[in-house]
């Protein structure tokens, strides 16, 4: 296959990063369609990326519209399963967001219908593709700090999440929404699945969303116990109001390795007021701006090539459980082991 066909579904935040990409920046990718139950935010997104006409309600009119080889799946999370086992259905590859969705049960039937169906399923953990990340993973793999002993990850997003995202019935809270990316890069760095997590967490920063959610929170720590005896340590914290901020350190038997800072590479300016003042991520969308490219380049590489992506249905799976076990581990406050 030399072009990829491929549609959009769900034109919010993540959908607009992914199309916008696909479009212009993705070698061998052809936008074809966007998707979203908005009609208005449809024909606003298939005007913003130059396809008029293209922008539909409903996956089925796209399909009816023109050829699709892929779907990218960027609707709230509740919705993943069901599009994934609908796309599966219509022989598409797909690159579905994350978290892949809300249960272990819902994950284990989003594989098995790509399996069945012989189609490319990549999850969105996009901190695989992000060059501090990468380098991080190569020098780990390559023994320049031994071996890993404790990798601690954290994420604290600027605002909060659309209303969706903040309802715990239809997100699985903060820890999925925004700490699905540690909870991946924590299993991927130590080189482990999870054991055992503890959670903690509380509304510090608006204990007002508690009034309409009560099971809301916007601040956690989780500590993991990894199968191979190392350890993982989460933090979470969104709104953060100071901006986007995603680094993780890896504590080696011979060393420490950092990937990612709260800095951004822009010019930093230094006054006799002000003092020095340098620049910082203000959106996760300018911190992985590279990250998100690469990552669609690598699925439309796989599809191209019958390739299995580097990262899959079972690395979705596996942040899903660890992200439903710390869910009731923060509920109940006692630790709770991951289901394998
Ligand atoms: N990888 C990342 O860094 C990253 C960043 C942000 C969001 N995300 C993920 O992307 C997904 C979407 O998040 P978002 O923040 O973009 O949400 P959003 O609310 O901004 O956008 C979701 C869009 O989906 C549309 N939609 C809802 N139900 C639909 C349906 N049944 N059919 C078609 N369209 C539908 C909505 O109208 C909306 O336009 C989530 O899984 C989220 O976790 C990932």
């Amino acid at each position: 296959m030399d072009e990829v066909k491929v549609c959009v579904i769900g034109t919010g935040r993540a959908g607009m990063v992914h199309a916008i990409n696909l479009r212009w920046h993705v070698p061998h990718a052809r936008l074809v369609a966007v998707v979203d139950s908005d009609a208005e935010r449809a024909g606003n997104a298939a005007a913003e990326v130059g396809l008029p006409g293209k922008g539909v309600t409903r996956l089925a009119d796209a399909l009816a519209l023109t050829d699709v080889d892929a779907l990218v799946i960027t609707t709230p999370t509740f919705t993943h399963a069901p599009f994934v086992r609908d796309a599966a259905a219509h022989g598409l590859h797909v690159l579905c967001e994350k978290p892949m969705a809300l249960t272990v049960t819902e994950c284990d039937d989003m594989i098995a219908a790509c399996e069945r169906a012989s189609v490319t399923l990549q999850l969105a953990f996009m901190r695989r593709f992000d060059p501090p990340f990468v380098q991080a993973k190569r020098q780990l793999e390559a023994g320049e700090i031994g071996d890993p002993i404790m990798v601690r990850s954290l994420t604290r997003g600027p605002g909060l999440p659309p209303a969706w995202a903040n309802d715990i019935k239809t997100s699985n809270g903060m820890l999925a929404e925004v700490n699905s990316h540690d909870f991946d890069a924590v299993r991927w760095l130590t080189g482990a699945e999870y054991e055992e997590v503890h959670a903690r967490g509380g509304a510090l920063k608006r204990p007002d969303m508690r009034a309409t959610l009560p099971d809301f929170y916007d601040v956690a720590v989780v500590s993991a116990r990894m199968r191979n005896g190392t350890f993982g340590i989460i933090d979470g914290v969104c709104p953060s109001e100071y901006g986007y901020d995603a680094r993780a350190e890896i504590v080696g038997s011979r060393g420490v390795l950092f990937a990612g800072d709260i800095r951004s590479p822009g010019a930093a300016r230094v006054t006799r007021e002000g003092g020095a003042v340098g620049t910082h991520y203000a959106s996760w969308r300018e911190r992985f701006a590279e990250a998100y490219r690469a990552e669609a380049t690598h699925f439309v590489e796989c599809v191209r090539e019958g390739r299995t992506p580097a990262v899959g249905g079972r690395d979705g799976r596996a942040a899903v459980a660890a992200v439903v076990a710390a869910n009731r581990s923060l509920r109940e406050g006692t630790p709770v082991r991951v289901d394998a």
